[in-house]
């Protein structure tokens, strides 16, 4: 099978095609044919040695790749048969090999994807979707009627925040350039921030949930938007013991949270999206070939949506 591998951390020229043996599945694993694969700020990131490449670092030359969609072809698991098209984000923050053309996946990782998307639909929908949902659920309980502030709302991330933060019945603000505004506004975002021109000082602490999704130079806006009692999550970069501190010392909790893997929360996910209550939206598909290009394009932190790799 091709498979793109990571021959040294550094520019895209290091992602390389080779042909290697399908990998062999064990006891509760399943093998999925794997038809695309969706590409985030991290795959990047672990390229160029940063993100999670400490992390992993000892089994190079790695896999790069977490999020796909495919179907399943050998199943030593009781959850999935042969034939069946299947979702999810594969061991992050592990290894998940996903940039091939079969992937060997822990079946309790995979959700069976809904016959009325696509698989570009379902890859996109893997990684980002389930790390709102785990914040929003998990580290945070957004209630109904609560004021969510969601960065980026254009994002890869932030354009399922809106609508996970809206089905969660919140009133949510988005902030996106302002030729994004339009597109956060038709995910149903409430109300929108043009947040190259917002004066984050002069308008007071109004927030319940501030989901930061942009990082260091960020999270003081954050903590300018929250209002006592309410939460910072992050996930673009960890939370500092000071800013915590100072956070803590203004009655605002503010945490950093991981995704992690899990086939039951995309189950839900894919409930969403079967029942139309969570829109994927992809801003380009490459082939997987040009992995390189589609790695160049998440560095750009310009793009609206997901880039998803379709094989
Ligand atoms: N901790 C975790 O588990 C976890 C999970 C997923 C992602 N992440 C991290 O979360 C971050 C976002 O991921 P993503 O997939 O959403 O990235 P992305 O798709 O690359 O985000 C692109 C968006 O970022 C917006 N943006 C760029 N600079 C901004 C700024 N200074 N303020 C506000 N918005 C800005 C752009 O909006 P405009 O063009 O409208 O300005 C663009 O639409 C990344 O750092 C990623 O690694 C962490």
């Amino acid at each position: 099978m091709k498979a793109i591998i990571l021959q040294q951390p550094g520019n895209v020229d290091q992602l390389k095609i080779i042909e290697i043996a399908e990998p062999i599945i064990k006891p509760d694993e399943v093998l999925v044919e794997v038809k695309a694969i969706s590409i985030n700020p991290i795959d990047a990131k672990t390229r160029a040695g940063n993100g999670i490449y400490q992390r992993i670092k000892d089994q190079s030359p790695l896999i790069l790749g977490w999020d796909i969609s495919g179907i399943v072809v050998e199943s030593k698991s009781n959850k999935f048969k042969n034939g069946d098209e299947v979702f999810g984000m594969l061991e992050f923050p592990k290894v998940g090999n996903a940039y091939a053309e079969y992937v060997a996946a822990p079946a309790s990782q995979l959700a069976l994807k809904p016959a009325s998307i696509s698989y570009e639909e379902a890859a996109a929908s893997t990684l980002a979707p389930l790390t709102v949902w785990q914040a929003m659920t998990q580290n945070a309980q957004v209630q109904s009627g609560q004021k969510v502030l969601i960065h980026a709302a254009a994002g890869g991330v932030g354009h399922y925040a809106v609508q996970i933060a809206k089905y969660l019945g919140a009133f949510v603000t988005g902030t996106s350039s302002e030729v994004n505004r339009d597109f956060v506004l038709q995910l149903g975002a409430d109300a929108h921030i043009d947040y190259h021109a917002y004066d984050w000082e002069g308008n007071r602490a109004y927030f319940d949930l501030v989901f930061d999704t942009v990082g260091p130079d960020n999270i003081e806006k954050s903590l300018l938007a929250v209002k006592e009692g309410g939460t910072i999550i992050s996930i673009a970069s960890g939370i500092s013991e000071e800013f915590a501190e100072k956070s803590k010392s203004k009655g605002i909790n503010a945490m950093f949270m991981l995704v992690h893997p899990s086939g039951e929360d995309m189950d839900v996910i894919a409930s969403l999206l079967k029942n139309k209550q969570v829109i994927p939206h992809i801003y380009k598909t490459f082939p997987f070939a040009e992995m390189a290009a589609a790695h160049q394009l998440i560095e750009s932190s310009r793009t609206v949506g997901k880039i998803v790799i379709c094989l």
